[in-house]
């Protein structure tokens, strides 16, 4: 069992990285950026931090979702995903697969040249949305964070 508290405790060193990196972005570099008036200077300020920090995200998502299979597949976890009172289990893969979507597909694909060209066009709008839609995956993640840790510490829902 040893070797599952080693991977248990990578999966949430993972998740720790990975959301508060989320948590940050959201609700200190967003509104920091809003209040940078000169749209041109508020692309390169958030891409200049924020590009560092998707390839973190990236990385923490893969090492947070190998994590998390590894420990479900070794303790045969898979029925909990015929349960709704494992709610937490379906939100950790949920929350997983929409940021390996966003991360490794979206991104690279067209998001970034949506972005680029959303937010010389219409600074103001492009730059709400995105704010608007990090605040909504940040509480989503945080809902998952609190029911991961109280659903595997005895609490039922
Ligand atoms: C592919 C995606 C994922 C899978 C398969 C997965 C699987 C697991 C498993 C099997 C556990 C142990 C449950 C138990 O001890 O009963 C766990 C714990 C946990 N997971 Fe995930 N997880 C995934 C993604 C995530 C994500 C995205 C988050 C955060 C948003 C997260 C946060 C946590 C937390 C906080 C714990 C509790 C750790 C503890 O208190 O010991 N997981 N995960």
């Amino acid at each position: 069992m040893d070797d599952i508290a080693f991977v248990r405790a990578l999966h949430v060193v993972g998740v720790v990285l990975w959301i508060g990196g989320v948590s940050f972005v959201t609700t200190v570099l967003l509104p920091a950026v809003r209040r940078t008036k000169d749209p041109q200077e508020r692309v390169s300020l958030f891409e200049r931090i924020e590009g560092k920090f998707a390839w973190q995200a990236r990385a923490t998502t893969v090492l947070v979702g190998a994590s998390g299979f590894y420990i479900t597949e070794v303790w045969n976890l898979w029925g909990r995903f015929y349960s709704a009172s494992f709610w937490w289990m379906h939100a950790m893969v949920l929350v997983w697969a929409l940021f390996t979507v966003m991360l490794f597909i979206a991104e690279p694909l067209f998001l970034h040249r949506w972005f680029l060209r959303n937010a010389k066009e219409e600074p103001e709008s492009t730059f709400r949305l995105i704010e608007k839609l990090h605040r909504i995956l940040l509480v989503v993640s945080i809902l998952t964070v609190f029911g991961a840790v109280a659903g595997s510490h005895g609490m039922s829902f």
